[in-house]
């Protein structure tokens, strides 16, 4: 990322399209698959782990472009809970990356006002891989930008588990519960958040990989054939410009201004509960 001192410059193609963003309405929450390291390697007969380092500079590069045209949210898919079962030295590689980048970029997140967040078990790593991670969110707790969650040790279906066991324990504790949307939506990872309203993916995959599951349920898609190493400022753009163009209907028949939060049960005026209240 760039530090807040240098000057930025674009070139003017470049300009132009963020000016036509600009013009048009930001999502207040992208979420991003970053898939496609490994082919990105492969294609160039280098180890897979060499795509996961050419794919820092794809991370660097996204977080700036979030950065710069001030989103709320910005959520980067970098270790689910299945990939575990790669190759050790993938692993490892993968976690040491991890450790560097926030090593080096602590600072410019702290000058760029961008605050960490980690959503996953990530507190299931090796404790040199939490340590690094409880400086940066120690580091960043006070920024008020952007918020950049990285999903680690992640998988939506697993969110909703700890989501639900959260509640049982409040409710154990003799804590009111109500189970509805409501409570589930802040029991999550990304609680307080806004869903994201777009989420990209790379390498020309087209499914969700047990990301976000309950928080995507009214993001638009965007696919682009990429592989992450390759996706620049120009690819997040473009995706943006095109999420400018949806029509945003929410199940209703009408379409809302691309930047409007879903509803949830308890935004409705009208029709069926699945408010089950608990005591
Ligand atoms: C998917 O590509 C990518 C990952 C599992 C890891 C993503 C990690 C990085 C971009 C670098 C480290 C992250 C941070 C935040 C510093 P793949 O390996 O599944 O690609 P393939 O489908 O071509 O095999």
């Amino acid at each position: 990322m760039r530090s807040k001192a240098k000057s930025v410059k674009q070139s003017a193609p470049d300009d132009l399209l963020l000016r036509r963003v600009l013009d048009g309405q930001i999502p207040r929450h992208v979420a991003v698959i970053m898939d496609g390291n490994g082919r990105w390697a492969q294609a160039r007969n280098r180890p897979r782990v060499e795509g996961h380092r050419a794919g820092v500079q794809a991370v660097r590069e996204t977080v700036e472009t979030g950065a710069e045209l001030k989103l709320e949210y910005l959520t980067l898919y970098a270790f689910s809970r299945e990939n575990w079962s790669r190759p050790r030295v993938e692993v490892w590689t993968l976690m040491n990356l991890l450790k560097e980048y926030l090593r080096r970029e602590m600072q410019n997140m702290v000058d760029n006002d961008i605050r960490l967040q980690i959503l996953g078990r990530w507190r299931e790593f090796d404790p040199s891989v939490v340590k690094a991670i409880e400086r940066g969110l120690i580091a960043t707790a006070d920024c008020k930008g952007m918020t950049l969650n990285i999903a680690l040790n992640y998988s939506g279906r697993s969110e909703i588990v700890d989501a639900c066991r959260k509640i049982v324990a409040d409710w154990a504790s003799g804590q009111p519960v109500d189970i509805d949307e409501q409570t589930l939506d802040q029991c999550l990872y990304t609680s307080g958040q806004a869903p994201p309203d777009l989420m990209i993916r790379t390498s020309g995959e087209k499914r969700l990989s047990n990301f976000l599951l309950w928080q995507l349920a009214y993001a638009e898609l965007w696919f682009t054939d990429k592989l992450w190493p390759e996706f620049g400022r120009n690819d997040f753009l473009q995706a943006v410009l095109d999420y400018q163009s949806r029509a945003r209907r929410f199940g209703n028949v009408e379409a809302s201004s691309s930047s409007e939060s879903s509803p949830t049960e308890l935004d409705s005026a009208s029709g069926p509960s699945s408010d089950f209240g608990a005591r």
